[in-house]
């Protein structure tokens, strides 16, 4: 059971910089189970606050990169001897995977150094789980878990929490179909997903509909136990975590550019993966938040490290530069095949601009906090090419439209697209904003409160464990005064 213990404060409490007296606003405390699933019993619904503060200065490591930590545990429990990782991600989400990879027969062991190992069972040596899979709020867990049980011949249940339940899995569903396994999905094509693994796994050729490296990652998966090639086109390159993990476990890859700007990736089936060191950089979509946080703040200065700059993750530090962010990326390495730098940012004034659709996949995530600086540049910020921004953990356009309306933004709603207009200043704030289990809105409008007049609370802090566990105590750590709403 995790416990978080806040500051409590009410909304008459509103004077700036309340740091001294919010050193500590969270603690969360793991039990003596570090890798327990259960998580029913720790959700605990609480209403954060954050006030306006004067300035945010330091140094900090976010946690390790979501995506990567997925990819690791699950390509790991099919890899053949120990996989041992660094920095890997301990939020709900990635905690759901590591108890998916254990129930289907993979080892995991935590070790003295914090380090994790996976004992994988090499390619199609997963076993049927004896329970259903519960993914809780996680669709990375949930889509690439399916792509890779639908090449193996055993059922398998997954299900998830209320958001997740709502999410479409038809997009995965139609290509593993056609690797020959089946599915019984809920109405609408949502979890639960009942999937019967194929017992002759195909290898198919299949163009994505839409940019998804989830799904592209989940037929990735379902590959490796297909034999033959299997081909992915993708419209646009979208993160190619999973391709990069693959080809240094030792799969064989072959990427290529298609007309249109979009990538084709071939993977070669049934290739022997060798257990192998991993190394998880911090997560840029966690960095987002200390990185905007201290670009709105008068007088701020940040340096996050080790944080991983995939291409294909980063633009929203093309964005916010094209605003005029002072954003330097310094101290270039290397870990495990993901490019990683440390991110100084300092304050200063942001103007609109126009972010285009081709965009979007390199920064699908990053929306929601970048709607927080456009609220506060001086001008029109146009993005378009959002549609997928409706089925994440919740319809993310509508819930930034009500949250910055009801903070005073002036903006324009569309299908796919949003405006919001900045004033150059911070809107007053003074809103209640409804999460909807939604960790980025979540932390997005905590975000907004450190330069409102009025602070702004949301009603529902438990999902933030499921990608940034600590957030509060962080942001608490360079300045911010987030604490308990009573
Ligand atoms: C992810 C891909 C993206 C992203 C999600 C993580 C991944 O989803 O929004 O948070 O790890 O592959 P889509 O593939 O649906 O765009």
């Amino acid at each position: 059971m995790i416990l978080m213990r806040c500051q409590k404060f009410c909304l008459d409490s509103r004077i700036v910089s309340h740091n001294s007296i919010l050193t500590l606003v969270t603690a969360y405390v793991l039990d003596t189970q570090p890798f327990n699933t259960d998580y029913e019993s720790k959700h605990l619904v609480m209403s954060l606050i954050s006030l306006q503060i004067r300035k945010v200065s330091g140094e900090l490591t976010v946690p390790g990169d979501k995506s990567i930590s997925h990819r690791a545990l699950i390509i790991g429990s099919v890899a053949v001897g120990e996989t041992r990782i660094y920095g890997l991600l301990e939020g709900e989400d990635v905690l759901n995977t590591m108890g998916a990879v254990r129930a289907l027969g993979a080892k995991v062991i935590k070790n003295e150094d914090g380090s994790l190992s996976v004992f994988g069972r090499g390619i199609g040596g997963l076993v049927k789980p004896e329970t259903d899979l519960d993914m809780g709020n996680s669709g990375t867990a949930a889509r690439l878990l399916a792509g890779l049980l639908a090449t193996h011949p055993f059922k398998t249940v997954i299900r998830g929490d209320q958001s997740l339940s709502g999410r479409p899995m038809g997009r995965i569903i139609e290509p593993l179909e056609k690797m020959g396994a089946t599915f019984n999905a809920s109405k609408g094509g949502c979890l639960p997903l009942t999937i019967m693994g194929a017992d002759r796994p195909l290898p198919i050729e299949y163009r994505l509909p839409v940019p998804s490296a989830q799904v592209k990652s989940a037929i990735l998966l379902g590959g490796l136990n297909a034999p033959g090639k299997t081909t992915v086109m993708e419209p646009r390159p979208t993160r190619d975590h999973s391709e990069r993990m693959l080809a240094y476990f030792g799969a064989e890859l072959e990427v290529a550019d298609i007309p249109g700007g979009g990538r084709s990736i071939t993977l070669t089936g049934q290739p022997e993966l060798k257990g192998r060191e991993i190394v998880v950089p911090s997560d840029i979509s966690s960095a987002a938040f200390p990185l905007v946080a201290a670009l709105l703040v008068e007088g701020s200065e940040v340096i996050i490290r080790g944080v991983g700059i995939n291409p294909e993750r980063t633009g929203l530090l093309d964005t916010l530069i094209e605003m005029g962010a002072e954003i330097k990326i310094e101290g270039f390495s290397e870990a495990t095949g993901e490019p990683v730098a440390d991110l100084r940012v300092s304050h200063g004034p942001l103007r609109g601009v126009e972010v285009p659709a081709q965009r979007a996949p390199s920064m699908i995530d990053e929306y929601p906090i970048l709607a927080i600086a456009a609220a506060c540049a001086e001008g029109t910020t146009v993005m378009r090419g959002l549609a997928e921004l409706r089925l994440k953990e919740s319809d993310r356009l509508g819930a930034i439209s009500k949250g910055l309306a009801e903070c005073g933004v002036e903006l324009e709603e569309g299908e796919d697209w949003i405006a919001i207009h900045g004033t150059g200043s911070a809107p007053k704030g003074g809103a209640g904003v409804a999460v909807k289990m939604d960790h980025r809105i979540a932390m997005s409008f905590l975000v907004l409160g450190m330069v409102t007049a009025e602070p702004v609370y949301i009603d529902d802090a438990s999902s933030i464990d499921t990608s940034f566990p600590g957030f509060v105590e962080m942001m608490n750590g360079i300045g911010a005064a987030i604490g308990e709403k009573e």
